[in-house]
């Protein structure tokens, strides 16, 4: 019989259209689910006439397989991954892969690693990103874990993985956890984007009182340009969808509570334990946070209507405003995941290519977007780059920005519209721009309580100040 070139676990429509998309490029795929009922059916269905090999069990996959064995599991994030990892290990052998593709928090990704790789196997987390359609076509892949594993997935990962200006949207990321924190940081980029585009919808809405063939015409037009990119194409095409039972705008009919899986929230915590200020991202999983608490939003909504009448406004100048907010703060918002990615790097010694990452994202991802290839290009000049920002090319596209930015951040605040993802990304940047900023201040009221000591600007050292003696000039004492 003719050997497997890859197993795959997990017959969800994602682990469906992995297998069809390499079977499609030319491998046999030997497939496997928990309820065999679902291998039956898509071995009759989709897979039907195809190189697809269906088993009831694991040690039949293990059987159909070249070796190295390589498996790949596609299921549900957290312990059914634990679950088939102690499995597998009893019907695999050593130099055999498994490779979780799913969206696993990276520290169970380290975790995994060293499991398998004590039992002499090897383990692969694999970020991948593109959604079902993606997942069929061509996705966004980032492995990482035992690189010795590389060579081996390597053929099957980059022939299915999305192609752009020649290159496969797949690279070997680094040791252990780093292709799945890649991952995690994709998406959290993914859920501020989508707040920055909800709210310039939001804006376009309520400042303009545009309908929806008026706000696709503009996202589509925004899409031919700097703003080119997957997100804000769905958006132009979400926006032109009728409902067929009522013949309104189906976005209209759409309850405003927002879902999350975890990984926002992960991406966010994860700037917090290491101290890097990824605030905009942070706003994208508050705000879907604050959309779902609906009591509390039905009671504010009566204590606090808001009263203002729409503002009157040359449509034309609000369009070009809501167009460089856009930009601008979604700059700020790559500029925020890469600090992350720069530091977690250097904390988990993982020797991240920042800007190969830039190009990984290019295509079959869901931030896929033209202008990441400035971000590759401004990592090549200089892979060093403190903070995005400060890439040349950046620089000029904030300046040339800032006015319409500021503009209508102040119109939106004035007239009680909500922007959080906007307005926190303009208060990143000109915090990070100050000279000196407030918190003189908050280290003098540390140590005022609490003795916390501070640094001077005059002169180094760390001092300390009796701030409570009755006299107004007082000593500072070096501790
Ligand atoms: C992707 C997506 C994918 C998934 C998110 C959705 O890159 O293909 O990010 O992984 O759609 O997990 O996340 P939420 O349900 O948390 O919005």
């Amino acid at each position: 019989m003719q050997k497997a070139d890859i197993g795959l676990i997990g017959l969800a429509v994602m682990g469906e259209n992995l297998v069809l998309n390499m079977e499609s490029k030319g491998f046999t795929v030997t497939v496997h689910n928990r309820t065999p009922e679902k291998t039956q059916k898509f071995a009759e269905g989709r897979a039907w006439g195809k190189n697809i090999l269906p088993t009831y069990s694991l040690n039949d996959l293990a059987k159909n397989l070249k070796t190295p064995r390589k498996v790949m599991l596609m299921v549900k994030a957290g312990e059914p991954v634990d679950i088939f990892i102690e499995k597998l290990l009893e019907v695999l052998e050593p130099g055999d892969i498994i490779i979780d593709g799913g969206n696993s928090l990276y520290s169970d990704t380290i975790r995994r690693t060293k499991l398998v790789e004590e039992k002499g196997l090897l383990y692969v987390g694999a970020g991948v990103s593109g959604g079902e359609e993606g997942a069929l076509n061509g996705p966004s892949i980032m492995p990482g874990g035992s690189g010795k594993a590389w060579k081996h997935i390597q053929p099957i990962f980059q022939t299915i993985s999305a192609w752009v200006d020649e290159k496969p949207c797949c690279q070997w990321i680094g040791e252990n956890g780093s292709g799945h924190y890649v991952k995690m940081v994709h998406n959290g980029i993914e859920y501020a984007d989508m707040q920055l585009i909800g709210e310039t919808y939001f804006l376009m809405k309520h400042l303009l009182g545009f309908n929806m063939v008026e706000m696709k015409d503009i996202f589509s037009d925004w899409n031919s340009g700097e703003l080119e990119s997957y997100l804000i194409e769905i958006t132009a095409d979400i926006l032109s969808k009728t409902d067929q039972e009522t013949g309104k705008p189906l976005l209209e009919l759409i309850g405003d509570e927002a879902g999350q899986k975890g990984t926002g929230k992960w991406t966010s915590q994860e700037s917090l334990d290491l101290g890097v200020a990824a605030p905009t991202i942070a706003e994208g999983v508050f705000a879907r946070i604050i959309s779902g608490a609906k009591k509390q939003r039905e009671a504010a909504v009566e204590a606090f209507p808001n009263t203002d009448a729409k503002p009157s406004l040359d449509s034309k100048r609000i369009v070009d405003c809501l167009h460089q907010a856009l930009f601008a703060s979604k700059i700020i918002v790559y500029a925020q995941g890469f600090d992350l990615l720069r530091h977690a790097s250097q904390q988990y010694g993982w020797e991240l290519n920042l800007g190969e990452i830039a190009s990984l994202w290019r295509g079959g991802c869901i931030i896929r977007a033209q202008f990441l290839q400035n971000i590759t290009h401004a990592y090549e000049a200089n892979p060093d780059l403190e903070n995005l920002l400060l890439a040349p090319y950046f620089q000029k596209i904030l300046k040339q920005n800032e006015e319409g930015w500021r503009e209508i951040i102040a119109l939106a605040i004035k007239h009680g519209l909500p922007i959080p993802a906007l307005s926190s990304a303009i208060s990143y940047f000109d915090g990070i721009r100050q000279p000196y900023l407030w918190t003189n201040l908050v280290q003098a009221q540390r140590d005022y309580f609490g003795a916390h000591g501070y640094g001077r600007i005059d002169k180094g050292g760390r001092f300390h100040t009796e701030w409570q003696k009755a006299n107004d000039v007082v000593i500072s004492e070096e501790i």
